[in-house]
């Protein structure tokens, strides 16, 4: 049965207010979502400070900052802090979003960070991305091809290769299909936009040879069509992607090869 409500050990809990920052004059207050498996303890929210002019202007610098100066048990994911690798993503403000590519002045009052919704949650900040990772592999995101491999390399005309503009930039931070409602409920039979954007990518390379096993891998009634075109991927996409676009050509496709 669908639960509508969190599980009582779910519910986040009044958490800890730490110290202002001695001799701070501009602060920037933080709420953040804190969890360990290891204490039995609920969720809890913290309220933590930041010296405005010790820090950088993201959300990103932010949390390095408490971590650094206040908290080194706060846990986040981060890598490249240029919104190139995805590991950053996390719930800022009510939105799925880079935290390095979010700045904090962009939120009025305190900023609230939560991971990302509807997935498990390793630690405070970080999610349980296998899921996510296993449906990309199923996809089977690399080049298929039946002809011999020419001598130097697969050859792509400009205007072949312009297609893959607006798919081949995905940095799979999984912020769309987190905030999907489809993905929500089936996360265990939907493939969830980013996955199905980056099987698209790969059913209109023109050097792939595989469209037709691409098509017969997704046409399913869970794996494609519990996408409702409800656009939430599209809007959370911090690099501007839109996945429905994506898969409503992946429908296209197979009504195509029915005619
Ligand atoms: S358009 Fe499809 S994939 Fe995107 S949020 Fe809606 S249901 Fe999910
Ligand atoms: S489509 Fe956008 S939101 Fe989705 S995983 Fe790729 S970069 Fe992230
Ligand atoms: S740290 Fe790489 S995208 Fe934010």
């Amino acid at each position: 049965m669908v639960e509508f409500a969190l599980p009582a050990n779910s519910r986040p809990t009044a958490g800890k207010t730490w110290p202002k920052p001695a001799g701070a004059k501009r602060l920037k207050e933080f709420r953040i979502y804190r969890w360990s498996p290891d204490d039995g303890q609920n969720p809890r929210i913290d309220t933590y400070f930041i010296d405005r002019d010790d820090c950088a202007p993201m959300v990103l610098d932010a949390l390095i900052w408490l971590k650094s100066h206040i908290d080194p048990t706060l846990t986040f994911r981060r890598s490249c802090r240029e919104g190139v690798c995805g590991s950053c993503a996390m719930n800022i403000d009510g939105t799925n979003t880079l935290a390095c590519t979010k700045d904090m002045d962009d939120v009025k009052g305190p900023v609230r960070i939560y991971p990302l919704p509807h997935l498990s949650v390793v630690k405070d900040l970080v999610p349980d991305l296998t899921n996510f990772y296993a449906q990309h592999a199923s996809i089977e995101p690399w080049l298929q091809t039946t002809t011999p491999a020419p001598e130097k390399e697969w050859r792509q005309s400009p205007i072949e290769r312009e297609k893959l503009d607006g798919l081949y930039e995905c940095i799979l931070c999984a912020c769309c299909s987190t905030s999907c409602p489809s993905y929500w409920w089936n996360d265990d039979r939907y493939l969830g936009p980013a996955a199905l954007l980056q099987a698209y990518r790969w059913l209109i390379d023109s050097r792939d040879e595989a469209a037709g096993e691409r098509l017969d891998n997704v046409e399913d009634p869970f794996r494609l069509y519990r996408c409702h075109t409800i656009m939430n991927c599209a809007k959370a996409c911090p690099k501007g992607l839109n996945p429905a676009k994506a898969i409503a050509e992946i429908k296209s496709l197979l009504i195509e090869r029915q005619l």
